[in-house]
């Protein structure tokens, strides 16, 4: 091929794209900012994200005798599956097996009661400690400074 040609076929490659991509595959609708807010669930460490609302040891204690304590035990002391009170500090590292259980089936409300419950079950708040956005963040997990951070130079 002689070199002269070469800029003429970069031009037509280049709009020949171009013109592809304007039309596109005519896939999907745009999505709008009100429906990507409820997908959007990310939690920083400071609490940057985390939603309204909050809860009490004693409201979380109601809901996990409903529907925690089938498996985890009354007062979450242990049942079929895993102890979630009074445990031994996690000593396997992180590859402990985990499993999810219906993903959104607790309202905001009803996670930071629960949160709260097992914290204060567990002696890490006091039992009359509400969690909420601004107390979450300011536990103080026993373990925390057991992790490995993979990549420091990004916090
Ligand atoms: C159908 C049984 C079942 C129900 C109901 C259930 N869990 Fe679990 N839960 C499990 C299993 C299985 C695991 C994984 C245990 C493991 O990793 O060894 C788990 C793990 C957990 C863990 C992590 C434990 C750890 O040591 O890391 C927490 C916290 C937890 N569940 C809280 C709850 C709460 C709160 C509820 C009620 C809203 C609940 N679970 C309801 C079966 C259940």
């Amino acid at each position: 091929m002689s070199t002269h040609k070469l800029p003429a076929i970069v031009l037509a490659l280049g709009l020949g794209s171009g013109a592809a991509f304007a039309a596109g595959p005519n896939l999907g609708t745009p999505i709008e900012p009100g429906e990507i807010a409820p997908w959007d669930i990310s939690i920083q460490p400071d609490g940057t994200g985390l939603p309204m609302g909050g809860g009490t040891p004693a409201q979380g204690a109601r809901i996990f005798a409903q529907k925690c304590a089938l498996c985890h035990g009354e007062n979450g002391k242990g049942g079929p599956f895993a102890a979630l009170v009074g445990g031994a500090p996690l000593a396997s590292g992180i590859d402990t097996p985990k499993t999810r259980q219906q993903p959104r089936s607790l309202t905001d409300n009803e996670v930071y009661a629960l949160t709260a419950y097992i914290l204060a079950e567990n002696k890490l708040i006091g039992e009359n400690d509400s969690m909420n956005p601004e107390t979450l963040p300011k536990v103080r997990m026993p373990n925390r400074d057991g992790f490995i951070i993979r990549f420091p130079d990004k916090i």
